[in-house]
């Protein structure tokens, strides 16, 4: 069977088994995103990706870090597509989408968004109705993003539903991590944020700055921060990031693994798990709604 044939059979065969499950209407979108660069935030989604892959979930990635669209980089694995052909009309969805391992898919991002905000309200339309077929195939949407405050990475955290931050014990990430705490809250009081410390010395140094940022946030913002869990300093991760796969593959007894299946469990433990409506947010089509309207479009 050709490779496109093959994908569209289990494209049908996820999308009956969706029928007859309990599956909602949308997927939980979640941003992950950081202030400095180099925290360690692509590492995290893929791999946070493959762990919620296997406790059972169905986890698609979308790389919007236009500079440098490293998931497939990290993967070993290149795209033909991304989003810009999706948004131009010249492939349809199940044709931008690239298999990963264990069962993840991955869309590349591209400089598709830029090329999304020129578009008419009738191909906003389009578009908006090709990219809702993401919800009824996948519960989680992983959002790998670009560091820093730009307008771009701003928009793609107020549009999600939940925002997981990484940051490292280094004192300018801490501060960037805060930046970007403060914007936040300027913008949407409300918005659940997940905060990561990655590449800790102990568990110790992790939790002494989960707590003083969940503190001053709290104290100076009034914006209750979440902390949800840490990555120590681990050397299979580079080793990792050289040969091109996912360190929990890898490495699967790594204390790196062992941490990034925790930080899944906490993201998702208030939620029931699958089969419980609470893990679900607004959606993609959700997501992109409010990322058009940030942009003073609407469709
Ligand atoms: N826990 C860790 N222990 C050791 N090295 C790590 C750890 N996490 C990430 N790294 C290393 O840090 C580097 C940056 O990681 P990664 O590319 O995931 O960061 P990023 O935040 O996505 O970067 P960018 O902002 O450029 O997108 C990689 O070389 C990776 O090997
Ligand atoms: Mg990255």
């Amino acid at each position: 069977m050709s490779d496109q044939a093959d994908k569209l059979r289990r494209i049908v065969e996820c999308l009956t088994e969706t029928k007859n499950t309990s599956k909602k209407e949308a997927a939980k979108v979640i941003t992950v995103t950081s202030g400095k660069g180099g925290v360690g935030k692509t590492n995290i989604t893929v791999n946070l990706a493959i762990v919620l892959s296997k406790m059972g979930y169905k986890v698609a990635i979308l790389d919007v870090d236009f500079g440098f669209a490293n998931v497939d980089v990290m993967l070993g694995i290149s795209t033909k597509y991304t989003l810009l052909e999706l948004i131009r009309g010249e492939r349809n969805i199940f044709e931008v989408l690239t298999d990963g391992p264990n069962n993840i898919q991955f869309l590349s991002g591209g400089s598709g968004v830029e090329e999304l905000i020129q578009l008419d309200r009738k191909q906003i339309g389009t578009f908006i109705s090709n990219i809702s077929l993401l919800d009824k195939l996948f519960d989680v949407i992983l959002i790998d993003t670009g560091a820093g405050l730009s307008k771009s990475v701003m928009s793609f955290i107020l549009a999600a539903d939940e925002v997981l931050l990484v940051t490292t014990p280094e004192p300018t990430a801490i501060t960037d991590a805060y930046a970007m705490i403060k914007m936040i809250s300027k913008k949407d009081k409300h918005k659940i944020v997940k905060v990561v410390v990655n590449k800790a010395e102990s568990l110790k140094e992790a939790n002494d700055i989960l707590n003083k940022l969940f503190v001053v946030s709290d104290r100076f913002l009034s914006f209750k921060l979440q902390k949800t869990g840490y990555i120590l300093e681990d050397d299979c991760i580079p080793k990792a990031v050289k040969q091109q796969k996912p360190f929990c593959l890898s490495y699967p007894r790594s204390h790196a693994s062992h941490q990034i299946t925790e930080l899944a469990m906490n993201l998702f433990h208030d939620n029931g798990g699958i089969g419980s409506s609470n893990i679900r947010g607004k959606g993609i089509k959700g997501f992109f709604s409010r990322l058009l309207s940030n942009y003073g479009l609407q469709h």
